[in-house]
């Protein structure tokens, strides 16, 4: 079985300050692009073993990676649910090719996990349905859950709470990738360092996006932004880790600013960086920026149902 594992943008992203539990209340859109991962999954006969093999070098592929996890705990969540291991039925050799940036907060490895939730779920035969994949992926990661819907969706609590919203009409996006991995737990830590938050203080934006000062966890209208031309769109979307990825990685900052001023319009990044990106209405727009781009820049398609669910690579 062979399977397209997409990335994700952060089209928007609010962020509040930490729960007790350390996570942050998150508000954010998200959706899929036309980046992918391929993965590929064959039984073996070698009962309770699971082999990972990638085209990147520099993926460790053990038992730490999210891919093995999330075979493991799927079987696991399975005889927990009373069914009999599939690991000891037989083994899983499975192959990664990888494309997606590593650390650059396009979700790359939270999509190869939910992508694997799908397909094990196909290839044992449990057909045990998204609701029963969703707690397994919230327990991988906070981006996981959202992999297994459709291609726009807006998430919160830590990110694991998803709502499929419709898709931009802005749906063509130039993508700026700076080869540069950044780490999203420092990138948090520094958010916060920075907010120096006090015990009682409220959860109020200090940059506040819609007019004025209002909770950063406040909803706009997604069915207006949806439908907005990407030039009024850019102007309203924000990313709250922006100054704290440009506080660890001021190369980062300078990135942005040069390109706003060769392309003429903002530029957001997504999650926790390093990618950069602009939305356009046309492929020819999003080509014409990437040429006029920094390091290494691609046009990607926003939310195309085409690549929904488990469809095979085309
Ligand atoms: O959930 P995930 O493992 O992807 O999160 C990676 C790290 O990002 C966490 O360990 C935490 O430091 C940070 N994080 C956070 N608040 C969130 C999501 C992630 O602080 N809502």
């Amino acid at each position: 079985m062979r399977l397209l594992s997409p990335a994700k943008l952060n089209v928007h992203l609010r962020v509040a300050r930490p729960s007790p539990d350390g996570f942050h209340p998150l508000l954010t859109w998200m959706c899929k692009i036309s980046l992918f991962d391929t993965l590929t999954f064959e039984r073996t006969n070698a009962s309770g073993r699971i082999v990972l093999t990638a085209d990147d070098p520099s993926l460790a592929c053990d038992e730490g990676n999210l891919i093995v996890r999330a075979a493991r705990m799927l079987d696991a969540a399975l005889r927990d649910a009373g069914e009999a291991s599939r690991l000891e039925e037989s083994g899983l050799a499975i192959h990664l090719q990888k494309r997606i940036p590593i650390g650059g907060g396009l979700g790359g490895g939270s999509s190869n996990a939910a992508t694997t939730l799908l397909a094990l779920d196909q290839l044992w035969e449990s057909r045990r349905g998204r609701d029963f994949l969703a707690e397994v992926a919230a327990k991988l990661g906070s981006d996981v859950p959202f992999f297994l819907h459709g291609s726009s969706s807006v998430c919160t609590g830590r990110g694991e709470v998803v709502r499929p919203i419709a898709p931009p009409a802005a749906g063509w996006a130039c993508l700026c990738l700076p080869g540069l991995a950044m780490p999203t737990p420092q990138v948090y830590r520094q958010f916060d360092a920075m907010r120096s938050p006090t015990e009682n203080e409220p959860l109020v934006s200090r940059t506040g996006s819609y007019g004025g000062e209002t909770n950063c966890l406040d909803e706009p209208d997604w069915s207006d932004w949806a439908m907005l031309p990407a030039d009024q769109l850019m102007s309203k979307l924000v990313n709250d880790l922006e100054p704290a990825a440009f506080a660890l990685c001021p190369e980062l900052r300078e990135m942005q600013a040069k390109l706003e001023r060769s392309i003429g319009r903002p530029v957001r990044m997504s999650g926790s960086g390093s990618t950069l990106f602009s939305l356009f209405d046309s492929e020819d727009e999003a080509t014409q920026a990437c040429r006029l781009g920094i390091r290494k820049s691609v046009v990607v398609r926003l939310c195309d149902d085409r690549w929904e669910g488990t469809s095979p690579e085309p």
